[in-house]
């Protein structure tokens, strides 16, 4: 099946038209129902009902409109995936569509045979989160008693059962002083790779700003921390980093830039450009259930709205960085200046710079109130 549709409206990058290429990688939100409670939770703050959820044909129909279009990985995440009981017959119809399958799970939900199980679909890779290398702080930031008891079983079997583990750091003020141990667990557990990410605040986290934003000090120990531990453990495991935005001198380029290699589908079957999309309120977005998958993302409102440069500001489309970061992270400039087409305000040439700098750094240094913990 050829899944490529013509492009109407043009996009363009100095001028001239470009080509959209297809996307390489598909989060599929199976469910945003989710035992945990993490404070800095992304998803909505509108979560989807389980009557609203995609069946099992139609997510099924989606991985394989997916794969032939060009998609290659498939993140298969929530809320917690492990919710949805037909997780194995999902991960067995991605696999058989030829994609590479990633399980991104809190853990729980997840037993020593449904492992075994996920193993024998062809499940590829799994990416199993940790809030704290003790089970006391764990356990507190992701509001669920046991919960840690419960990851450390979960990774013993994932190692058991041969499936190469990801282990996902989750970073901010109350567990940053403890990245040496989470990491020393993560090698402990035989992952092969450990994403520490620090907490992006838009969404659920805007709410535990004060009790989550890292102090500068925080930022320059894990910096210095991170970059001791990838040469003292070359060969053993490998260390992703995303640092504290508010300190970058630059935006990172989020989603690798807007409708250019990644796609989003909500548990209703939204298309979404990236899991925050729904933040911007002049976007419109497509669903499976009414749209083939290539046309929305070559033709989607959502999608073209922020690709090429023609929608930058000046200061963006003028600028030597805009190859790099592609002008920074929409929703970010939607949440802090108003308006999704402004220059990131983490850009240190965005005149919103020290309005940022200046909220993060009184949020940093505030004693951290008890955290609001994500509604169920
Ligand atoms: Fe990126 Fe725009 Fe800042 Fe240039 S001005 S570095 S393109 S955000
Ligand atoms: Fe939406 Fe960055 S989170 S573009």
């Amino acid at each position: 099946m050829n899944e490529h549709v013509t492009i109407r409206q043009p996009v363009e990058w100095e001028g001239k038209p470009i080509r959209v290429p297809a996307p390489i990688a598909m989060l599929a939100e199976l469910t945003h129902r989710c035992p945990l409670a993490c404070p800095y939770c992304s998803n909505p703050l509108e979560l989807e009902s389980v009557k609203a959820e995609l069946s099992t044909a139609e997510w099924i129909d989606v991985f394989q409109q997916a794969s032939a279009m060009g998609v290659l990985h498939l993140h298969l995440s929530g809320g917690e995936p492990a919710s949805r009981r037909d997780l194995v017959e999902l991960t067995a119809a991605a696999a058989a569509a030829g994609l590479y399958t990633n399980l991104i799970t809190s853990g729980i939900g997840l037993t020593e045979k449904r492992i075994a199980e996920l193993s024998d679909a062809g499940l590829d890779h799994l990416q199993l989160s940790i809030q704290g290398a003790t089970p006391a702080l764990a356990d507190k930031v992701g509001g669920y008693k046991g919960g840690y008891d419960r990851k450390i079983a979960v990774a013993e079997w994932t190692h058991a059962a041969g499936i190469p583990l990801t282990v996902n750091a989750v970073c901010h003020k109350q567990n940053m002083d403890q990245i040496g141990d989470m990491l020393d667990l993560a090698v402990r557990l035989g992952a092969r790779r450990i994403e520490i990410a620090t907490v992006q605040f838009h969404g659920w986290a805007d709410k535990n700003r004060a009790a989550l934003m890292p102090t500068r000090e925080q930022f320059l120990k894990t910096n210095a921390f991170v970059e001791e531990a990838r040469k003292r453990l070359e060969g053993i495991i490998v260390i992703d980093y995303v640092g504290a935005d508010h300190h970058a001198t630059y935006p990172k380029a989020c989603m690798g830039g807007w409708g250019r290699t990644g796609i989003n589908i909500t548990p209703s079957g939204k298309v979404l450009p990236c899991h925050a999309a729904e933040t911007i309120p002049s976007l419109v977005f497509d669903n499976v259930r009414d749209r083939r998958l290539a046309e929305i993302w070559y033709e989607g409102q959502a999608f073209n709205a922020y690709r090429g440069d023609s929608w930058m500001p000046e200061l963006c489309r003028s600028c030597d960085r805009k190859h790099i970061d592609f002008g920074g992270c929409r929703c970010q400039a939607m949440a802090m200046a108003g308006d999704a087409a402004a220059t990131d305000p983490v850009c240190v040439r965005s005149p919103l710079r020290t309005l940022l700098m200046e909220q993060a750094e009184a949020d940093s240094r505030a004693e951290p109130p008890p955290f609001v913990y994500r509604g169920r």
